[in-house]
């Protein structure tokens, strides 16, 4: 009888990791795990010549690595942060390369990936010129630069009524705004939110979890967050 040898083939994952503010100590569990799963980290460098001798992501990810007790390809990615397209392909056909050549690859972004990071123009790329890779991206979030710097100064963002805004202070064209949406109350019709781009968080990493991608129409449980994204091209 003839050997059948199954060869079972792992997905390769991509992680976009958020690196948090600074502090090794302020990296999430879910940051870690991906660090010690993964076969290489891509790390951003603004130094032509691939070092990183400026590099705080690189000070984070060799930080987190002690701590983990473990060794990782370390690959250099060209970040000019000149907010150029042809650098963001770059990018991605570095992280692409990694992939195929080592297998499940972490990329680093400072704070937390939602604010301002080049994952999404990155992912864009990706999702064109490799979509298997594309298709087992996932994003872990992570401490912001705000979120730290409340701590830091020991103040509240937002308390009672506030609101809390975000400003690019040198934009580049016409400002376009995200809401989150929070503290519902429970029965409320969410008519008066209005319409757009929404998303709709129930109960997120928690039991009984629903992501729905639209509106609810009406509040069923506190643990709910709206959040209504900017018009995009
Ligand atoms: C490209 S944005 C990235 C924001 C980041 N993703 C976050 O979640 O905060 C870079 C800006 O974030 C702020 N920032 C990030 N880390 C910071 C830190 N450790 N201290 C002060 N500001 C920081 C600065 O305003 C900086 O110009």
């Amino acid at each position: 009888m003839q050997n059948i040898i199954k060869k079972i083939t792992m997905a390769l994952k991509l992680y976009m990791v958020s690196l948090g503010p600074g502090d090794v100590e302020l990296l999430t569990l879910k940051a870690l795990n991906a660090f010690r799963d993964c076969d290489a980290i891509c790390v951003p460098t603004k130094s032509k010549d691939n070092s990183f001798t400026k590099s705080i992501s690189h000070k984070i990810v060799t930080d987190a690595l002690d701590f983990l007790g473990c060794t990782k390809k370390i690959i250099p990615v060209y970040s000019p942060m000149q907010f150029n397209k042809q650098d963001w392909i770059d990018e991605a056909n570095i992280i692409i390369k990694a992939s195929k050549e080592h297998g499940s690859i972490c990329f680093v972004t400072l704070g937390d990936a939602a604010i301002y990071s080049s994952i999404y123009y990155l992912l864009d790329i990706i999702k064109q010129k490799d979509l298997s890779l594309y298709k087992n991206f996932e994003v872990i979030a992570g401490v912001t630069s705000f979120s730290a710097a409340s701590a830091v100064a020991k103040k509240a963002l937002c308390l009672g009524d506030e609101e809390l805004i975000i400003k690019p202070i040198n934009p580049r064209n016409d400002v376009r705004t995200t809401e989150i949406l929070m503290r519902p109350k429970i029965g409320m019709d969410t008519e008066r939110l209005g319409d757009g781009n929404f998303y709709t968080f129930e109960n997120m990493y928690l039991d009984n979890e629903i992501i729905t991608p639209s509106k609810i129409k009406t509040v069923s449980k506190y643990m709910t967050l709206f959040l209504k994204f900017a018009k995009r091209d």
